[in-house]
């Protein structure tokens, strides 16, 4: 019996232009949770930088409560564990934080307890704890998930993104609720926008699978969501001009925002031109940002 794991989970954006609700790739930039067995029944949680947390506290906590789904499903007592968090994935920023915490707490407790359950089933558990599959799937299975739910089930599909295909992110230093950022959308939409993000969609699918990244250009782009969330996210329209005409091959927002995510061909060389550009966009806005390059992990969640 394990008495130890240590597990990451990569960061992920959620929709890639048409894939509202759909789409999601997984980054190499990790939140990591530790999880042992101590003596006793207590459970204890520890966050890098921040004290043990009180048992209110604990029991609140994304992880815990997730560790805790598949010691349910499994029977076993859930007692005598401690948990150690050390998380860099942004909050609530549209980089995935929530889906990290989610899959971070099924991985380890299911490593802990000899994997009794396999991945869809993980999936099955954090769909139930998130609502939607867009960020779980990547932040699983690592690559390029496409997913929905079908017959009360998730169906996803894994793809290995071109090799070349990296990403720039400005992570503005504010925050915006994924729930914010759906209660402002309208609840219907327009035959043609419906269309267009169909035929986007499928494209995406196949620049996915064939590695063509003047496809995938081709292919990012939405009628569902973006266009009415930039009004909740000063400078952002600014920033995607600027990433744009900087070099990117597609830019939008990352999940439901607030970060704004630039898609680059490595072999153009123009990730640091695109980092300025997008930097410099926000400061024009009066938003101070961070920018980063993000490399794809294909991986998924995983021991390490
Ligand atoms: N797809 C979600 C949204 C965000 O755009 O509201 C990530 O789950």
């Amino acid at each position: 019996m394990l008495q130890e794991v240590n597990i990451r989970v990569p960061a992920t954006t959620a929709n890639m232009g048409a894939g509202f609700d759909t789409f999601g790739m997984a980054f190499a930039m990790y939140n990591t949770v530790a999880l042992k067995r101590i003596t006793g029944n207590a459970i204890r949680l520890e966050n890098l930088g921040a004290h043990t947390k009180t048992m209110e506290q604990v029991k609140d906590n994304l992880t815990v409560r997730s560790a805790r789904k598949v010691f349910d499903a499994v029977g076993e007592p859930f007692a005598g564990l401690e948990f150690k968090m050390y998380n860099v994935i942004p909050v609530s920023r549209g980089l995935g934080s929530s889906s990290a915490a989610i899959i971070g707490g099924l991985m380890a407790a299911n490593r802990l307890l000899g994997d009794p359950l396999d991945k869809a089933q993980l999936l099955e558990l954090a769909v139930e704890l998130e609502g939607h599959s867009d960020n779980v799937a990547p932040a699983l299975y690592g690559g390029f998930v496409s997913s929905c739910q079908r017959g009360g089930k998730t169906v996803a599909l894994k793809l290995t993104p071109p090799a070349n295909l990296a990403a720039v992110v400005a992570i503005p230093d504010f925050y915006l609720s994924t729930s914010k950022a759906r209660k402002i959308l309208a609840p219907e939409v327009k035959r043609a926008d419906a269309v267009h993000n169909i035929q986007c969609a499928a494209l995406m699918v196949g620049a996915m699978a064939t590695g063509d990244l003047q496809l995938f250009a081709a292919a990012f782009d939405d009628r569902l969501h973006q266009e009415q969330r930039y009004r909740l996210i000063k400078g952002a329209k600014r920033v995607l001009r600027a990433a744009r005409s900087a070099g990117a091959i597609a830019a939008g927002l990352s999940g439901a925002g607030p970060t704004m995510i630039a898609f680059i061909n490595t072999e153009d060389n123009r990730a640091e031109q695109i980092k300025k550009a997008m930097q410099r966009a926000w400061e024009f806005a009066g938003v101070s940002a961070k920018t980063m390059l993000l490399e794809q992990d294909n991986q998924g969640a995983q021991d390490c």
